[in-house]
C-alpha cells in the first residue's frame, strides 16, 4: 500500500514537473510578438533623445553641456551629485536664467543640499545662459 502511495506521489510530482515545464515551454513560443520588439526600442529611443541624441541633434546648448564637466554631476532625469536637470527645470522659470547662469560660474550650494557645485570660472555668461535655457527646456 505504502509503495503504491509513494508511486502515485512520484507520478503526480513528475506530472507536475511536466506540466510546469510544458507551461513554460508553452509560453516561450507563444510570445510571437516580434513586432513588439520592433516597437519597444522605438519608444525608449525617443524618450531618451535629450540624453542620447546630443551630438547628432546639433543642439548647441546641449553640446556646451556635454563639453563641460556638467554631466559628471548631473543627469537629465536622475539625481547624481547634483539635482537632475528635470528637477532644476521644475523649480525655476525663465526669470531665473541670469541667476542660475551666475551660479554655474560661481559654484555654490544651499539650494539643493550641502554638496557644492564646483565653480566654472572659464565659462562665459553667454554660454552659461545657453546651458540654463537648455536645462529649463527639459521641464516636463
Ligand atoms: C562637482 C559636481 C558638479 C558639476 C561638475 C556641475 N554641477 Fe551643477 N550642481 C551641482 C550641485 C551639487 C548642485 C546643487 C547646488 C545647491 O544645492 O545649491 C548643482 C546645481 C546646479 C544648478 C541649479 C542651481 C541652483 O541654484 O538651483 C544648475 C542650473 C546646474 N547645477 C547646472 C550645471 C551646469 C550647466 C554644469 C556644467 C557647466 C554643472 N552644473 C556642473 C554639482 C555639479
Amino acid at each position: 500500500m505504502k509503495a503504491q502511495l509513494i508511486n502515485t506521489a512520484m507520478i503526480l510530482s513528475v506530472l507536475a514537473i511536466n506540466l510546469s515545464c510544458s507551461d513554460k515551454s508553452g509560453t516561450t513560443p507563444i510570445p510571437v510578438p516580434e513586432p513588439s520588439t520592433e516597437q519597444a526600442p522605438s519608444q525608449p529611443v525617443s524618450a531618451a533623445e535629450p540624453a542620447v541624441a546630443p551630438n547628432t541633434s546639433g543642439n548647441p546648448s546641449l553640446t556646451l553641456i556635454e563639453r563641460a564637466d556638467c554631466l559628471a554631476c548631473h543627469k537629465i532625469d536622475a539625481k547624481l551629485i547634483g539635482p537632475s536637470y528635470q528637477d532644476v527645470a521644475a523649480k525655476y522659470t525663465e526669470k531665473d536664467i541670469d541667476q542660475l547662469a551666475q551660479k554655474i560660474i560661481d559654484g555654490g550650494k544651499g539650494n539643493w543640499g550641502d554638496i557644492p557645485m564646483t565653480p566654472h570660472e572659464g565659462l562665459s555668461k553667454d554660454d552659461a545662459q545657453q546651458m540654463v535655457k537648455y536645462i529649463l527646456s527639459l521641464k516636463k
